[in-house]
This record gives structure tokens, C-alpha cells and sequence, in this order.
């Protein structure tokens, strides 16, 4: 059965994993995969996490089944956590998935089930997961224009225009905060433009916010997904734990229906949970509990919000040590945009030569397309980057 099966060629991020392992290089520097590491290159455990942990661990609890929802005190919580002020909690419906990947796909399964001759605009550039992720649940992908390649900033304009012409048909792929790869966040006035088009033409939002508290702070990130919450009727979300809390390999994730009416949000999830248990039935638990634990516990809170700020603070002093680096050794601003992106990543945009040349030269593994995980680097490191960049004339 099995033997005409070609070699696959392996997900574009998820295999620079490998390659950076095998490289016997001691200076090699690992920014592809969008992984917080401290200023030791450790990718550390919370505390906060830890001592949740003890929490549970004392509890001695249970490893029964939870059944197909997950574990309804987190998908609670985390619901909170995103929409907490606005008039879309009472009704929302929220799904524990394993990870935001297991929520967009649960929600892409959902709207292929319920309209299947949708579309899915996704920006250009997005995350690389996006596409394969829409596609495999049988909907159709376009691509809506993002990115200024110049600039590095986002063309509001062309991408209005295009949100201007969609239909009921059509599905917006939106990037709550930290765009990923780019690292380029649009505007407020855009995200009212997008409430406004999505009432008028009819589209369905769906915000993937996998970076929430890694921009400008856990309130600030949410703060385009709100104006969507409070003025729009019907929309879906995707949401993940995996980097606000360091959870990666837990999955910890979760899709929420926000429709016109409760009943139709629980509708929604009461088929999201048939559809998973066609797949993987129930997410894993420990993950969820962990953030469940943090999220009601006022000390664990505090705790943790104040770990995230110390993250965000390393990440912007790297992107400031990186502007200042690449003005000094280019003599210009050209590099500016580095300070100006938000989140774990910013896409330089530099040809697929020079990434390969990066890598073979320098042992600096980078994302095709140029994404450089700045939450990978550290203060000794951005020299050596901002100089390999300059000697390859990137
Ligand atoms: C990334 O973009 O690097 C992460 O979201 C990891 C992943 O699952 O692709």
C-alpha cells in the first residue's frame, strides 16, 4: 500500500529543527522555529507554570476522561483572558484544542462542514501553517496583499480595497497581534475599517491570536480583536498557549464561536466536538489545567504577568541592540524597521540565496522568507548576525 508514497518535503519550519541540531558548528544561532529563548538559549519553564504545577500535584486529581469540550474551567478562563469587557462573551462558545493549530483546524473543518464553498483569504505573507491547514479541510485559499515588501510596514490601503470587494462567501484570516512572519501589526483604524467592511459585505473575521502578550501587552494585543468583538456579530477566533506561557509541547490551545446568539455559538462547538471526535476526540489536559490554574489563582497571576513583561522587555532591548547594530555597520536606517515590528518575529524579506548562505556560511538558520525569531537571539549574538548580514550583502 504504502510503497509509492514519494519523500515529503518536510514542513518548511519544523525541519530547521533537525538540521540546526545535527550542525556541529559551537557559534551556530538557531532563529528559525518561534521559540522564547532566554539570554542563556534556554527556553525556560515559567515559574509561574512550575508552581501551578506543585498546585495540581497536591491536588492529586484525576487522569479520567474529560469528554470532547475539554476542560470547561479553562475554556472559561481563556475566554476571559480575550474578550473580557466586551459585548461578545455572552455568545461565545469556546473549544480546548490541542494547540492553536488544532483550533484553526477544528474551525476550518467546521466552516468546510457548514459552507463549503468558502474562501479563506489569508494575508501575504502568513504563517506557512495557514494554507496547508485550510486546505486540507477541503476550503479554498487566496492570498490578500499585506506586507509592503519595501516599507516592512502593512499596505492598509491595498488590503482594504481588497476586503472592500468580498462577499458572504468569504472567510478573513486575520492576525490578532505579532503578525507572523512579519512582525508588522496594522493599525486600529484599519481594524474599524475591517468591522465596518465585515458588517457591510457580509465576510466572516477569523482572528488567529497566538501571540497575546507579546506585543504591547496581554489588554494592548487585544485591542483590534475588541473593536471586532463589540461590532460584529458573527466571528471565530483561534488562540494558543504555547508562547505566552511557554507551553509549547503541552498544546494548549482553543477555538471560540462568537455568533448572534448563544445557542448558535454552542451549535457551532457541539459540531466542532463531533468533528474532533472523527479525529483526535478530546484535547490532552495538563496544559490546559496548568493555564487554568495561573488564570484564577491572583498570586500565580501576577507572577506570570510579570515573567511575560520581562520577556518582552529582553525581546525589545534585542530589537533596539539590533537597530542601533545594523545603523552602525550599514550606515544607515535601513534596519529600522527591526524596532518597529512586534512580537517574536520580523520578516527581512532577503532572498532564498542569502538565507542559504546564512546557513552555510554562518551555522544562522532563518525561516524561508527571511523571519527571524528575535526571541531566539541573544545581546552576544546580534553582532555576529548584523555582521554575517553585511559580509553577504543581505
Ligand atoms: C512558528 O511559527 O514558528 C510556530 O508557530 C511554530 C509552529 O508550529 O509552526
Amino acid at each position: 500500500m504504502f510503497q509509492a508514497i514519494p519523500t515529503p518535503k518536510g514542513d518548511p519550519i519544523l525541519s530547521l529543527i533537525t538540521e540546526f541540531r545535527n550542525d556541529p558548528r559551537d557559534q551556530k544561532i538557531d532563529l528559525g522555529i518561534g521559540v522564547y529563548k532566554d539570554d542563556h538559549g534556554i527556553t525556560p519553564v515559567m515559574q509561574a507554570v512550575t508552581l501551578a504545577e506543585q498546585v495540581l500535584l497536591n491536588a492529586n486529581g484525576t487522569k479520567s476522561y474529560q469528554g470532547l469540550t475539554g476542560d470547561e474551567q479553562y475554556n472559561e478562563s481563556i475566554t476571559q483572558l480575550l474578550l473580557s469587557g466586551t459585548s461578545a462573551l455572552d455568545r461565545c462558545a469556546t473549544l480546548q484544542t490541542p494547540g492553536a493549530s488544532g483550533a484553526l483546524r477544528m474551525l476550518a473543518d467546521l466552516i468546510a462542514d457548514t459552507a463549503p464553498n468558502s474562501t479563506v483569504w489569508i494575508s501575504n505573507p502568513s504563517y506557512v501553517n495557514h494554507r496547508p491547514i485550510m486546505e486540507k479541510a477541503g476550503l479554498t485559499v487566496k492570498e490578500y496583499s499585506y506586507l509592503d515588501a519595501q516599507t516592512k510596514a502593512v499596505d492598509e490601503d491595498a488590503m482594504l480595497a481588497q476586503f472592500a470587494a468580498l462577499g458572504s462567501n468569504d472567510v478573513v484570516l486575520l492576525h490578532g497581534c505579532c503578525h507572523n512572519p512579519s512582525g508588522a501589526d496594522m493599525s486600529l483604524e484599519a481594524w474599524q475599517k475591517i468591522a465596518e467592511l465585515a458588517n457591510k459585505q457580509g465576510f466572516l473575521p477569523f482572528i488567529d491570536i497566538a501571540y497575546q502578550g507579546l506585543g504591547d501587552g496581554l489588554e494592548e494585543d487585544t485591542k483590534g480583536l475588541h473593536i471586532i468583538a463589540n461590532q460584529v456579530d458573527e466571528f471565530v477566533i483561534s488562540t494558543s498557549c504555547s508562547k505566552n506561557f511557554g507551553l509549547y509541547r503541552e498544546r494548549t490551545g482553543a477555538a471560540l464561536i462568537v455568533s448572534n446568539t448563544l445557542t448558535a455559538a454552542m451549535n457551532s462547538r457541539a459540531k466542532m466536538c463531533e468533528l474532533a471526535r472523527g479525529s483526535y476526540s478530546m484535547p490532552p489536559a495538563h496544559g490546559a489545567a496548568v493555564v487554568d490554574t495561573i488564570l484564577r489563582d491572583d498570586n500565580l497571576n501576577a507572577i506570570w504577568r510579570k515573567e511575560l513583561t520581562a520577556m518582552n522587555t529582553r525581546v525589545n532591548g534585542l530589537r533596539a541592540a539590533l537597530v542601533q547594530e545594523f545603523q552602525a555597520a550599514t550606515q544607515s536606517n535601513r534596519f529600522d524597521y527591526f524596532g518597529e515590528h512586534k512580537g517574536m518575529f520580523t520578516l527581512t524579506c532577503i532572498s532564498n540565496e542569502h538565507i542559504a548562505q546564512l546557513k552555510e556560511q554562518f551555522g544562522i538558520y532563518i525561516v524561508g522568507g527571511g523571519r527571524i525569531n528575535v526571541a531566539g537571539l541573544n545581546q552576544s549574538q546580534v553582532k555576529p548576525l548584523v555582521e554575517a548580514f553585511v559580509s553577504i550583502g543581505a
